[in-house]
C-alpha cells in the first residue's frame, strides 16, 4: 500500500507533482493568481465560503466547463457575491488550469489511500454492510457494490458516500410504498410492471405488491444514505472509496 505522507504536497499524478513543485508561489502563475484574486472568498484550500463551493475538488454547482468558469471570473455571477474579478484574460485562463489540475489530484489522491483498513471502516464503524452487501455478504436494501469500481469513479464513490443525495441513479429508486390497510413502507425498487411493485426493505425482506392493494407508489428524493461527513475521517473516507473503487467483477470485466 502507498504510505501517506503528511504536508502540503501528498499528491501522486504527474501533472499534480509538476503542480506542487509551481505552487511554491509564482505570483504570476495559477496557484498564486488564485490566490490573491479567489481565496479572499474561496478560501486557501479553495473549500471555505464562496458560497460553500468546493472550487479545488472539481465539485461545481453550475455547469463549469472552462469557457463557464472563464465567464464567472470575468463577468462574475449575476444575482450572488460572486462579483467580475478584475484581470487579464490570460491569467484568468492559468485559474482556470489551476483550478482543474487540482481537482484531478484531488480525486487521483482519493485512490492512495488503503483499500484495506477502507474494508474495515466499511465492515466496522461505517456502518456500511447495514444496507450493502459485497459477494454476496451483506443486506440489500441500497445497491449491491461488488461491481462499484467497475461502474462510478473515485470521485463518484467519493460523492455518494459525504453527499448521498447529490446524486440518485434511477436503477437505485428509493421509494415508500403505501398499502390500502396497513403502514407506508420504504424500500429500494427492483422491479415493476403493470400489475406489481417489487422492494428491498430496511429488514432485508424481498416484499412484492399488487398493485391494486396499494394507495400510492412515493419516488423519494432523499437518500435514505446517512452522510458520513462528520462521521468518517477525511482518511476514513479515502480508504473506504479506496477499498471500493478497486471492487470490479471479474464476470463483467472478462465479457467486455
Ligand atoms: C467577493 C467574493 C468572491 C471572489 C473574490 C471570488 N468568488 Fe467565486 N464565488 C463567490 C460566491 C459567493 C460564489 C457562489 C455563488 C452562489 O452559488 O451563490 C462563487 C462561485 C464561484 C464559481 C461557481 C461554482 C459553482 O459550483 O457554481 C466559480 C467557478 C468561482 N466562483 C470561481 C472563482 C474564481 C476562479 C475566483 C478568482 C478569480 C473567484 N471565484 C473569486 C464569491 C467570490
Ligand atoms: C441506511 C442504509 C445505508 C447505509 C447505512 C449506507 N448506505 Fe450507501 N446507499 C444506500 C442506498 C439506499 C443507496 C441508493 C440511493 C443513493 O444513491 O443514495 C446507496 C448508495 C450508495 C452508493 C452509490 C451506489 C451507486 O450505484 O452509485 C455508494 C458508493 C454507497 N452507497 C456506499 C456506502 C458506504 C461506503 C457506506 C458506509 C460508510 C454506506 N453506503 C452506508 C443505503 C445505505
Amino acid at each position: 500500500m502507498t504510505s501517506r505522507v503528511s504536508g502540503a504536497c501528498l499528491f501522486i499524478s504527474l501533472t499534480a507533482a509538476a503542480l506542487c513543485a509551481q505552487s511554491a508561489g509564482n505570483p504570476a502563475e495559477g496557484p498564486g493568481l488564485f490566490r490573491a484574486k479567489c481565496v479572499a472568498c474561496h478560501g486557501v484550500q479553495g473549500n471555505g465560503g464562496g458560497g460553500g463551493v468546493d472550487l479545488l475538488q472539481g465539485k461545481f454547482k453550475r455547469p463549469s466547463s472552462d469557457s463557464d468558469i472563464l465567464g464567472y471570473i470575468r463577468n462574475g455571477i449575476p444575482g450572488t457575491a460572486m462579483d467580475k474579478v478584475d484581470m487579464p484574460e490570460s491569467e484568468a485562463r492559468k485559474i482556470v488550469e489551476y483550478i482543474r489540475l487540482r481537482a484531478q489530484s484531488h480525486y487521483a489522491n482519493e485512490v492512495t489511500g488503503d483499500a484495506f483498513r477502507g474494508k474495515t471502516v466499511f465492515e466496522g464503524k461505517g456502518g456500511c454492510r447495514r444496507c450493502h452487501s459485497i459477494k454476496g455478504s451483506g443486506s440489500h436494501f441500497g445497491p449491491d457494490l461488488s461491481d462499484i469500481g467497475g461502474s462510478r469513479s473515485p470521485a463518484e464513490i467519493e460523492r455518494s458516500i459525504v453527499d448521498p443525495d447529490a446524486e440518485i441513479l434511477p436503477q437505485n429508486r428509493i421509494v415508500e410504498v403505501v398499502p390500502r390497510n396497513g403502514k407506508p413502507i420504504v424500500g429500494r425498487q427492483l422491479n415493476q410492471d403493470s400489475f406489481t411493485v417489487q422492494i428491498v426493505d430496511t429488514n432485508d425482506r424481498l416484499l412484492t405488491f399488487e398493485r391494486p392493494s396499494l394507495t400510492e407508489v412515493k419516488i423519494l428524493m432523499k437518500s435514505p444514505m446517512p452522510s458520513q461527513k462528520g462521521t468518517l475521517s477525511s482518511v476514513e473516507i479515502a480508504d473506504v472509496v479506496t477499498y471500493l473503487a478497486a471492487l470490479k467483477d471479474r464476470q463483467r470485466e472478462a465479457s467486455r
